[in-house]
């Protein structure tokens, strides 16, 4: 038996969503999967990027760390996670536009019967943590993947991240996720591939045979 694929999905300027992307990770590798980590790109030019103190370096260098997520990622994966910092209580357009270049596959069912999960970060509280994770709900669902939430199922959600998936709260980008945040990251990494696992050789209705 070869190993679950993992695809993590996120968008970050500042770095918290990929913290918590690489515990996630972590996570999933613990459990024997095989993990591609990617970034999804600004679409915005120069111009607009220089205007956000920092955001043309630290694009620069994530983007040296991480390959673009593309079709072939979505469609190798077993389990895709797709991570976000909040943009108005939403999914960041980054991530979204990824997203929208899955239509392709959609379309051809070849998504049906994966395993989705979500996470995110904020800067404040109640900030729109929660409200991000569901936005990506939305997505999920349309694409037919089998969605995995946290819920309470593991001592670390009482202190730290949401029963919808991992996050973390910045506070105006001065905090990267703490030990109690990670530990919720990869019990999600955790959980996912194992869900991934459970469902090999199981026959998903509606899924490609
Ligand atoms: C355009 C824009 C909109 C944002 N909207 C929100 C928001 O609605 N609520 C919030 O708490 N933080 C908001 N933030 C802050 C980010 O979600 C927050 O800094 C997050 O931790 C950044 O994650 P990252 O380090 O992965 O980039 C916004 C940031 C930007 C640039």
């Amino acid at each position: 038996m070869s190993s679950p694929k993992v695809l993590i999905a996120f968008y970050s300027r500042k770095g918290s969503t990929e913290a918590l992307a690489n515990a996630i990770a972590e996570g999933a590798r613990t459990e024997g999967a095989e993990v591609r980590i990617r970034r999804a790109r600004e679409f915005v030019g120069h111009d607009i990027m220089s205007k956000a103190n920092g955001w043309v370096d630290s694009a620069a260098a994530m983007n040296r760390r991480y390959e673009e997520p593309t079709e072939a990622d979505a469609e190798w994966a077993d389990a895709i996670i797709l991570g976000s910092p909040t943009r108005f209580g939403a999914v960041a357009a980054e991530l979204k536009a990824y997203i929208d270049t899955l239509g392709g596959i959609w379309f051809q069912g070849k998504l049906n019967g994966k395993v989705g999960s979500v996470f995110g970060s904020s800067s404040s509280r109640h900030g729109g943590n929660e409200s991000t994770l569901l936005s990506l709900y939305n997505p999920l669902a349309h694409l037919g993947l089998i969605i995995v939430p946290l819920g309470y199922a593991d001592p670390a959600l009482f202190k730290a991240g949401t029963p919808y998936g991992a996050t973390h709260v910045s506070a105006g980008d001065t905090l990267k996720p703490d030990a109690d945040h990670l530990e919720v990251a990869r019990f999600q990494g955790r959980r996912v591939t194992s869900v991934a696992k459970a469902l090999w050789g199981a026959h998903v209705i509606g899924a490609p045979s």
